[in-house]
């Protein structure tokens, strides 16, 4: 493969602000490097050092054996909990008193948890699970909204040392049967059902489906939030709160090996099987907690909320465990960001006067769309530090959050990472590292990462390539439930088992900075120029008509492949050919004629994830006037793409 080739031109770059840069706790370039330098070079002292501002219940004997490469163990000998990690270790601290979980419900129910009212609650859950027979090293599937109980689920398995393995609760009935069959669950924590747009999800009926003529399961316990009518086997079915009300706010937290399996979290790559990610207990916690106190640079009066999901890993690692780990105060809201009112999001930072967030670029994206006034006629001034993560943020959609929602006083960390990664990999140190509008920045402690060539050979400045990582990191995977050979496969044959491999192209600036350009699947190929597709996407958008875009390529007798781009336009832009040759001459401004889309499709939506990820493998098809036969399970809207596909007809 020859490299990819980096068109994007961004030069603008912004200090950490003074007033953050006075109370961060990294807070000059010269201190992370030196930090950087010493974790990539004597990681045992770095990483044990970190390790033991941890309560372990046995000390580690030693941090790191890479001997059975590519399965990394960390922290050998050490037994914890991650719960204890996550609650105990704060009761005898002033922050037993203090709210670690604020939650508000989407029809504006507020609770809150202190940290020793959260443990109690964790303690009861546990007790409730262990009461039906839920030990140790067994498989627990979560499906549940974005209630507390779901964190406690979560907390609860960690405690008796049952594997957790949470699905997403926008997930069909096929997608848990799969997961719950591939994992063998023997028990399932949902809910009757959760608060979405105004409608109640029935997530207890899904669940029931799921699991006709699945006997391993045992317990299904459901917590009743919705009140909704459900059906109920009396042999398999528990209610949860109830069975909590009865239970003792006391169990003491199981003492796990390091290296023993935290949880599982499916992913699903662009073919074959969803892949169960196995996360192990010591390096996951080690690698969630310093990822949080410095990304976000956590103080003791902060509000932070995530707004991820707790079924994705984002959820996990920045709802759940490092956040917790720390001792934060954590924000969950239940229902979507535009529901009652597209200010929703802002309504809540006023309200809670939340200090730090973190989104995705395609929450940024839609905020932008909807319009400036739903943001500023909420008081944003509690906010001193934004953060995205789940795709690259184009410059523009990353100057908007700057400028709209942080109101040029914020930083932004751009946080690269993956599912299989487990905690940050790519990001700013906000008080220490200069930032640039759609680049995730510099490596974080530990990783050792590099753009390479198809041979593993560092590319210089500006050139494309392969994203990958070349030693071993705490939080990273240890393999695919049920699939070792799958593990090495995936991640590890690209450069015969010498790095890390998961897909991303990148390039690397004069500065050192990461450009994150992207799956390399989505690579397009002009006359022999191969060109990211989100580049392009990034030009699009960077014209003022345009709120999202997504660039695919199209078969071409002349050129090999063309860019097909899909639009959708800003309010009040008229969608139709003199926008598409104006988006087509923009095109050629920002980046040269070769990117030029040779097609522009109007969509009022692109089709996404249920994570806010476009399918461009979709719009493939659509592009070149296919049927889509491809497995459209995990898409949020179907009938997104029934519309491009009509119209292309
Ligand atoms: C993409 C989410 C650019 C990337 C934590 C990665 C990003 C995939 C960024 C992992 C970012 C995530 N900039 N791209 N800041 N963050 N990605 O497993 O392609 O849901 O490989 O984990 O999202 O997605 P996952």
């Amino acid at each position: 493969m020859s490299e990819i080739e980096s068109v994007l031109h961004e030069n603008r770059s912004f200090e950490p602000p003074t007033a953050f840069r006075e109370t961060a706790s990294i807070n000059d370039l010269e201190t992370y490097r030196e930090m950087h330098r010493r974790s990539i070079e004597e990681p045992e002292d770095f990483w044990g050092e970190v390790a033991r501002e941890l309560p372990w219940i046995e000390p580690f004997e030693s941090v790191l054996d890479w001997s059975e490469k590519p399965v990394a163990k960390w922290f050998g000998g050490g037994k914890l909990n991650a719960s204890a990690v996550c609650l105990d270790q704060h009761l005898t601290t002033e922050r037993r008193d203090k709210v670690a979980i604020l939650f508000e419900g989407e029809p504006g129910d507020v609770k809150s948890y202190t940290y020793a009212e959260a443990h109690a609650e964790v303690c009861r859950m546990a007790n409730a699970l262990a009461e039906r027979g839920v030990k140790r090293g067994d498989r627990v599937a979560i499906y549940m909204p974005m209630i507390p109980e779901l964190a406690f689920a979560l907390l609860a398995c960690a405690r008796l040392g049952a594997i957790h393995s949470v699905i997403f609760g926008g997930f069909s009935a096929t997608a848990i049967r799969d997961r719950v069959a591939d994992g063998g669950c023997t028990a399932v924590i949902t809910a009757d059902g959760g608060w979405r747009r105004g409608k109640v999800l029935e997530l207890k009926k899904v669940v029931d489906e799921a699991l006709a003529g699945i006997d391993s399961v045992h317990t299904v316990f459901v917590v009743k939030r919705t009140n909704n009518e459900v059906a109920w086997d009396e042999r398999r079915d528990v209610d949860l709160l109830a069975a909590m009300a009865g239970a003792s706010a006391e169990r003491a937290p199981e003492a796990m090996d390091a290296e023993d399996t935290l949880f599982l979290l499916y992913t699903s790559g662009s073919t074959g099987k969803p892949k169960g990610i196995r996360h192990t207990t010591g390096g996951y916690l080690v690698g969630t907690y310093l990822t949080s106190k410095y990304v976000f640079d956590l103080k003791e009066d902060d509000v932070y909320w995530c707004t991820a999901d707790i079924g994705w890993i984002t959820g996990h690692s920045y709802i759940v465990y490092g956040p917790l780990a720390n001792g934060a105060t954590c924000v969950m809201y239940e229902g979507a960001p535009n529901a009652p009112h597209p200010g929703r999001f802002w309504e809540l930072v006023e309200k809670h006067r939340v200090s730090v967030l973190y989104t995705a670029p395609t929450a940024i994206r839609a905020f932008m769309r909807w319009g400036d006034e739903h943001v500023t006629r909420f008081d944003r001034s509690s906010l001193r530090l934004l953060g995205t993560v789940g795709e690259p943020i184009n410059p523009k959609a990353w100057m908007w959050y700057r400028e709209v929602v942080g109101e040029g006083r914020c930083p932004i960390v751009d946080t690269w990472w993956q599912t299989e990664t487990g905690a940050i990999m790519i990001t700013p140190l906000p008080g220490a590292v200069s930032t640039k509008p759609g680049s995730a920045c510099l490596p974080f402690f530990g990783v050792d990462a590099a753009v390479v060539d198809e041979d593993g050979t560092e590319l210089g400045a500006n050139q494309g390539g392969l994203l990958c990582v070349r030693k071993p990191w705490p939080s990273m995977l240890r393999g695919i439930w049920g699939d070792d050979e799958r593990y090495r496969e995936t991640y590890w044959s690209r450069f015969g088992g010498k790095y890390y491999f998961a897909g991303d192209g990148a390039r690397r600036d004069e500065d050192g900075y990461f450009w994150i350009m992207g799956r390399v699947d989505d690579v397009l190929n002009v006359s022999g120029h191969r060109l990211s597709t989100m580049e392009i996407e990034s030009a699009l958008v960077s014209h003022p008509g345009v709120v999202e875009a997504a660039v695919v390529p199209r078969p071409d007798d002349l050129t090999g492949e063309a860019v097909a781009a899909f639009v959708t336009a800003s309010p009040g832009c008229e969608p139709g050919d003199a926008f598409a040759d104006e988006l087509r001459e923009h095109v050629a401004k920002e980046i040269g004629k070769l990117a030029r889309p040779a097609d522009i499709h109007f969509a009022d939506a692109l089709p996404k994830t249920r994570s806010g990820k476009i399918m461009r493998r979709l719009l493939r098809d659509v592009a070149a006037g296919r049927e889509v036969l491809q497995d459209t399970t995990t898409l949020e809207d179907r009938s997104v793409l029934d519309r491009l596909s009509a119209e292309g007809k």
